[in-house]
């Protein structure tokens, strides 16, 4: 049984980007760069913000704030969206979200230059993913996937179970999963059954935010898990912890590997997103 250490999986990536980093700015030109736009003061939006940062300090990427009152008006956050699209200094453009109400994500997202959409949440980005063609991945997925190569080098054939269809984590993982010609499914609060789907498959991806969902009893023997559930529980003596959507406990008595919470895919995401950085920069 591998617990798969997605820090130091992350900590690698971070590194090979740092060095990539280093070597452009050693031969003349400027450090990637990366806008980080957070609305409204939602706190785990403004952690994750504050680790996305820290890795760009930490990658030699030149991270810029821009921070949004939650009373912001649409239109005020598009032309910051349009503002960075025409600014040649700026790679790469990430709108934290969840958005306030009166902004509308999708017409944000819309508005990102999708050569800067280092979230690969653009329409034009999720689509060349569906076609697969080359564009900008988000980043959750493309860290699930990296952490499924190592442990297996090829995918081709596997049984691979996307549960979640959220277009964050959901569908791209599955579209990545195709890509690598494992035979996918994806199952959803409507599925029937999931117990039975979760027991033939070789690689399960959980992405659906429901505490402990995914029991050990319903995994096959040797299984490889990737939990991307983050669910903060209050246990019987009111102390707050973070489980993911499989119950890891039950989950490390069957499975082949799996991903811890925290410490597994969160730290993944973020050093994918400086990957994302560096290669807006060209
Ligand atoms: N909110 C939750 N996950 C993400 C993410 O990957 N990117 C952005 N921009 N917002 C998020």
């Amino acid at each position: 049984m591998q617990i798969i250490d997605g820090k130091a999986a992350a900590a690698l990536l971070r590194a090979e980007v740092a060095a990539a980093v280093a070597a452009r700015v050693a031969g003349g030109r400027r450090a990637p760069a990366l806008a980080v736009v957070l609305v409204g003061d939602d706190p785990a939006s403004g952690v994750y913000v504050r680790n996305k940062v820290k890795a760009c300090a930490e990658t030699g990427i030149r991270s810029i704030e821009h921070r949004l009152g939650a009373g912001v008006a649409e239109a005020e956050l598009l032309a910051l969206v349009e503002a960075l699209n025409a600014d040649a200094d700026v790679d790469g453009i990430l709108v934290q979200l969840p958005l306030p109400p009166q902004c509308d994500a999708t017409r944000v997202i819309e508005a990102i230059d999708p050569a800067k959409d280092v979230d690969g949440f653009h329409p034009v980005n999720a689509g060349r993913l569906a076609l697969g063609l080359p564009g900008f991945v988000p980043c959750t997925p493309a860290g699930c996937l990296r952490l499924l190569k190592g442990v297996h080098a090829d995918l081709a054939g596997a049984e691979a179970l996307v549960i979640g269809r959220s277009t964050i984590v959901g569908r791209p993982m599955a579209a990545l999963l195709v890509g690598e010609s494992a035979t996918v499914t994806i199952a959803h609060s409507r599925s029937r059954d999931l117990p039975a789907l979760v027991g033939r498959a070789d690689i399960v991806v959980a992405a659906v935010g429901r505490p402990e969902l995914v029991r050990g009893s319903w995994l096959k023997p040797g299984a490889t898990v990737i939990d991307v559930g983050i669910n903060r529980v209050t246990g019987p003596d009111g102390s707050a912890r973070l489980v993911g959507d499989v119950a890891f406990v039950e989950a490390v008595e069957v499975a082949g590997a799996v991903t811890p919470v925290p410490g597994g895919v969160g730290p993944m995401t973020i050093a994918c997103l400086m990957e994302n950085t560096l290669r807006a920069a060209g």
